[in-house]
């Protein structure tokens, strides 16, 4: 397999394996507590519903702008429009509302007797969140095709919060609820990840190129990190962020295998 690629995945696993450790302790964590799981489930919800940076279609949120900007583009289909990219477009879209729905069930089977269901209108940005589609739309229109490619290997984080959540199944209540969801949405995010990986290796990037696209993805894990603790209360302490962003940890391992990429 290229070099180049072994590299750039080499470069991001210790920051998947962040995500991975930051779920992990939140699910154990002293601080965890119903009000944590329906703040972190909302906020799940957002990214879901109203995240944007990672499609050439989303902005004004995954789901609503999405859906405005493919109804406009009916009238292209075939002309300016691929019918493929649209369906592909299309198919992203029923995806991540199918996230949605799944994450909002889990919120609105757990909220306290009284509190009001879960619906689009109520979910709220975070800062670190912000940061991360500011930098990924930075990251677009400072460099095109490979920003892009960059916001789509980083889009779900090789699914950790997905996989790390599967982990609780067998648990009884909120947990099993969390696993379920978690399981749903593995197999769709572990393919959107795949798909920013696919390919990369045949567009013949030159070796300027292929640092440029290190540099950007390892930006953006990193704020990932930053946007995941939040959006869990902060399992892990500022330390450990920083640590863990100076490589102080043992990485993933990569699924070659999956990834349809010899090992
Ligand atoms: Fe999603």
């Amino acid at each position: 397999m290229d070099s180049s690629l072994r590299r750039l995945i080499e470069a991001a696993t210790p920051l998947w394996a962040g995500e991975a450790e930051l779920v992990r302790a939140y699910w154990s964590s002293p601080l965890r507590t119903l009000d944590t799981d329906l703040l972190w489930l909302k906020r799940q919800c957002f990214k879901e519903f109203w995240g944007s940076g990672v499609t050439r279609f989303d902005q004004g949120g995954i789901v609503p702008g999405s859906l405005r900007r493919l109804a406009e583009e009916t009238a292209n289909i075939d002309r300016s429009m691929d019918r493929h990219e649209f369906l592909d477009a299309l198919e992203g879209v029923k995806a991540e509302f199918s996230h949605y729905t799944y994450f909002a069930d889990v919120h609105d089977a757990i909220r306290p007797r009284g509190a009001p269901p879960l619906h689009p209108g109520m979910l709220e940005e975070w800062p670190e969140e912000k940061a991360l589609t500011a930098l990924r739309l930075r990251h677009r229109e400072a460099h095109g095709a490979l920003g892009m490619r960059a916001c789509k290997t980083t889009e779900g984080g090789y699914c950790t919060l997905f996989s790390e959540g599967m982990k609780l199944a067998g648990r009884p209540g909120i947990d099993g609820l969390i696993a379920e969801a978690c399981g749903k949405v593995y197999d769709d995010e572990f393919g959107h990840m795949l798909s920013g990986i696919a390919g990369i290796a045949e567009e013949g990037l030159g070796e300027s190129d292929w640092s440029l696209l290190e540099t950007l993805i390892v930006e953006q894990l990193k704020q990932r990190i930053r946007m995941r603790n939040a959006q869990f209360s902060y399992p892990l302490s500022e330390e450990r962020v920083q640590a863990i962003c100076r490589g102080d940890i043992e990485p993933l391992e990569f699924d070659y295998r999956r990834a349809k990429l010899a090992a």
